[in-house]
Order: C-alpha cells, then structure tokens, then sequence
C-alpha cells in the first residue's frame, strides 16, 4: 500500500506557482503531485505540466459542479488551488474538509471576493492608496477567500509602484512561501 500523500493543482491560468509547488515537492518522497486540472484548455499551466511530466487534464463546468467528480479525485489527499477562479462547489469542500488550500494575492480580508483577483486586486490596492500589500493562504469554504487563515507575508507598497510593480512583489512573496506553507500544514496534519 502506498503511504504517499497526493496533491491534486488546480489552476486558471499561467502557472507559476503550480510550477514552484512541483520543483518543490520533487525533493520529497511521501508528498507528490498527483495531477493538475485546469478550467481552460489552452491555459499555459498545461505547457508547464508537459515540461515538468505532470499528468495535466481540462475539467468543464458542468463535470465540475456534478458529485460524480469526486471519482477522478479518488485517490487525491489535498487539493491545492493556484490561481484557480472558480468557486469549489460544497460537495468537494464536504469531501475535503479542511484539505482544500488556496493563495489570494493580497492580505485578506482586505481585497477579497468575487471578481477580485488577478490584476484586479493589485489595480484595487494601488487605487486605495495601500502602502502595504501581501499574500494570503488559506483553507477553502464555499464562500470566496473566507477560510481559515494560515499564513501572510506583507510587501510594500510605494506610491510610485503600478499594479504590474505589486504584481512582480506578490508573486516573489507566493514562490518564496507557498509550497512550504503547504509542506508544513501536510506534515502538521498527519496522522
Ligand atoms: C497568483 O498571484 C495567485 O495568487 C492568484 O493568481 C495568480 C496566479 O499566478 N490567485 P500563476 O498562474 O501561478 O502564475
């Protein structure tokens, strides 16, 4: 029987961070990464997958919201959210309770919700006149960005820096900690 844990990517869009998560768990034997769904055909997460040999596959909306969906994640431990945009429907928050982690680019509660992500949430920071900004991960409830919090990293924010200058400082935060915040909540949660 194997004693691996297996992570599940979900991803949008580019794929970096998903890319980050993968290089790191390479170097453990018990943790590796299992798949990586998509919402989007041509997201460039797939390219990432063929070059890191990551098994990558594009799930549609109506699959998605069915229960039935559950079969694919059979052997799944943790789902792990990287840019993902879709709301994760109650069924697979019930079945993962509390094994669901996603990263929001931006120190939450602050600029947090429905339609806030991506660049919209730096262009939101940049126009409130912020002069701190930062990455929030955290575990996944049916609501948007409303899970328990589990780890933040600040960043400063100028009044000469645009979106794309917060943007640069928000992804080097997510690369340095996300794929070991997510290490050390799986070990912590082991049996
Ligand atoms: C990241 O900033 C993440 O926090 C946000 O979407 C972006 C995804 O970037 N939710 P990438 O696809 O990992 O390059």
């Amino acid at each position: 029987m194997s004693t691996k844990i297996r992570l599940a990517i979900f991803a949008s869009g580019s794929g970096s961070n998903a890319e980050k998560i993968i290089d790191h768990f390479r170097q453990q034997q018990d943790i590796v990464i299992a798949k990586i769904w998509s919402n989007r055909s041509n997201a460039f997460v797939h390219e990432r997958a063929k070059k890191l040999d990551v098994p990558s596959e594009t799930f549609a909306k109506k699959d998605f919201k069915e229960k039935s969906f559950l079969q694919e994640l059979k052997d799944v431990d943790y789902i792990i959210l990287a840019g993902f945009l879709w709301l994760i429907p109650s069924y697979l928050v019930e079945a993962f309770p509390s094994k669901i982690i996603n990263i929001h680019p931006a120190l939450l509660p602050k600029f947090g919700g429905k339609g806030m992500y991506g660049s919209h949430v730096h262009e939101a920071v940049v126009r409130a006149g912020e002069v701190e900004s930062g990455i929030t991960i955290h575990l996944v409830n049916e609501e948007y960005d409303k899970g328990e919090i589990l780890f933040q990293a600040k960043c400063e924010v100028r009044a000469s820096d645009t979106p794309d200058d917060v943007a640069e400082k928000i992804h080097a935060l997510e690369y340095e900690h996300f794929p070991k915040v997510i290490e050390d909540y799986i070990r912590s949660h082991k049996a």
